[in-house]
């Protein structure tokens, strides 16, 4: 069995992925902005990740904007048959960078158009619909309009499945009695477990949880506890976060981020890593102490 398998699988609708996969937002310039301080190893990473297995990426046109779609194309296509790759659109960026919405019909059937062109695909695997009622955090508001539009766009054979990302669950079940859900993409982490409920509540229904910044995002996750189990494993931190996420929950698909090759193996390498019983833990015990912090 290659080292990735041990990883496990998962389905997204009809498409089969290994759980642990590759997230391209950080092959993007700083601020996910602008070209990348590297455009030969930002390829480099993403042809590693497919000859390394991996067989979901993550991206969106939004990343640059195009900077990263249309790296992947450079890198990659013709894509291998069982690539899948998932794609958001909900947003835009304003001239300085910033993060707006954008979910009128004109802007959400312009960037499926967008995501298809600097893909180089006929049909988009899956698109999140990236909810921006608050750019940070899920908050509450009806996504029916704009996941009308999605779902107009899949009748028309533009989109394979749809998912949902930044959202609440009162959105995750808006969004179920309108269409198929097959992801939901939030922020969570071994540190940051606000979605716990959620996460469980999709492992009854079998959709896929998966998890944006799962090492902690621009500055990944830093705590004794964490150095000291990866030390005890003969680990890195980084491994054993993702080992954490990948036994947390079945239904959790893995995505990290980075723009090293060096990173990447390493990240990788944590399909292989099995977390004893008191290691999950002490790992628990992480994010309860730092709520308690913030108390
Ligand atoms: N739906 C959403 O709203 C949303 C939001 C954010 C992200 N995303 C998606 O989620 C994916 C993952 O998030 P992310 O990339 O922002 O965060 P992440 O995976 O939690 O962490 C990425 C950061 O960790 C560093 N890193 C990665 N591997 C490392 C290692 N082995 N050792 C030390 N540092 C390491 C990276 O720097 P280096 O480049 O130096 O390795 C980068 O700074 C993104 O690529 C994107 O596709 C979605």
């Amino acid at each position: 069995m290659a080292a990735l398998d041990r990883s496990g699988s998962f389905t997204l609708g009809d498409l089969t992925v290994k759980r642990l996969g590759y997230g391209a937002m950080q092959l993007a310039g700083p601020g996910v902005f602008g070209p990348p301080k590297d455009h030969d190893s930002a390829l480099a990473v993403l042809r590693e990740a497919v000859a390394s297995g991996v067989n979901h990426i993550d991206t969106s046109d939004f990343y640059g904007p195009h900077v990263t779609n249309r790296l992947i194309r450079q890198a990659l296509h013709p894509y291998p048959t069982d690539l899948v790759i998932v794609t958001k659109v909900g947003a835009r960026r304003s001239e300085d960078g910033a993060w707006l919405p954008a979910f009128s019909r004109q802007e959400l059937t312009q960037a499926v158009d967008d995501n298809l062109c600097n893909l180089g695909l006929d049909v988009l695997d899956v698109v999140n619909l990236r909810a921006m009622f608050d750019a940070h955090g899920p908050a509450e508001g009806s996504i029916e309009a704009p996941l009308t539009v999605l779902a107009d766009l899949q009748q028309q054979g533009l989109i394979r499945h749809i998912g949902l990302s930044n959202v609440t669950s009162a959105q995750i079940a808006e969004g179920r009695g309108l269409c198929e859900i097959v992801c939901v993409q939030n922020q969570y982490n071994l540190a940051h477990r606000a979605d716990d409920a959620m996460v469980d509540d999709l492992t009854r229904d079998g959709i896929a949880y998966v998890p944006f910044f799962p090492l902690g995002g621009f500055t990944p996750v830093q705590s004794s506890t964490l150095s000291n189990v990866a030390r005890s494993l003969g680990a890195t931190p980084m491994q054993v976060a993702l080992a954490w996420l990948l036994r947390r929950a079945p239904n959790i698909l893995l995505i990290p981020g980075t723009s090293s090759v060096a990173h990447l193996r390493e990240n990788l390498a944590a399909a292989e890593l099995r977390l004893p019983d008191d290691a999950i833990a002490a790992l628990n015990g992480i994010a309860t102490s730092i709520e308690g912090d913030q108390r």
